[in-house]
């Protein structure tokens, strides 16, 4: 699959690395930060952000990413974590930078757009703004851990989400238990 990866600076940057490190070489992955994204991320990944060989990253500023037109086909764009702002922004067709143009064309071609959004609570305007997008064809996966599986670090809880997104972009994992699923 062609696949790109847009960053927020919402809260839980530690999806989108868990996301990077599961998606296999066999995918071509593309990556792309918004403005906020990296202060997050320097408050929550002591490390940074890293990203596999392979795996290309795009200056939000710049249009000149393949993704920018629906002339060059992706399979699917994934936003996780996603803000409110940036969900509010692709709610309204801003297409400001790369990563919100990437998301519109996503839109506007018919092809899978996830947004994974992550804020607590959710007022009128982000509820109404995820309303519109779903109606406009998103996917809307919030950032809500599974508690049922029994997972015992974050690690685990974390990888609730990836699943649930990974199941959405229709590559089969298994990195979480599955409701009722025998036990080998
Ligand atoms: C540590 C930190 C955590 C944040 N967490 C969230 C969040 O969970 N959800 C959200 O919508 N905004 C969150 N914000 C605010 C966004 O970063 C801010 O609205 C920013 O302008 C979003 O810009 P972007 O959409 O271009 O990334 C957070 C900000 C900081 C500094």
């Amino acid at each position: 699959m062609r696949i790109v990866v847009g960053i927020t600076g919402a809260s839980g940057a530690i999806y989108a690395q868990r996301l990077l490190d599961v998606l296999e070489a066999s995918h071509e992955v593309h990556v792309v930060l918004s403005n906020y994204a990296p202060s997050v991320i320097n408050e929550e990944l002591p490390d940074g952000l890293r990203l596999k060989e392979g795996v290309v990253s795009h200056n939000v500023r710049s249009m000149n990413a393949p993704f920018a037109s629906g002339s060059n086909a992706f399979d699917a764009m994934i936003v996780v974590p996603c803000s409110m702002g940036t969900l509010g922004r692709i709610a309204h067709g801003l297409s400001s930078d790369v990563l919100l143009r990437a998301a519109d064309v996503m839109l506007k071609e018919r092809r899978k757009l996830i947004l994974v959004p992550r804020e607590t609570p959710l007022n009128l305007v982000h509820l109404k703004n995820m309303e519109l997008l779903l109606m406009a064809g998103a996917t809307i996966l919030p950032a809500n851990p599974g508690f049922y599986g029994g997972a015992k670090s974050v690690g685990e809880l974390v990888d609730t989400v990836v699943s649930r997104i990974l199941d959405h972009l229709g590559i089969a994992n298994s990195l979480m238990p599955r409701w009722r699923e025998e036990k080998e």
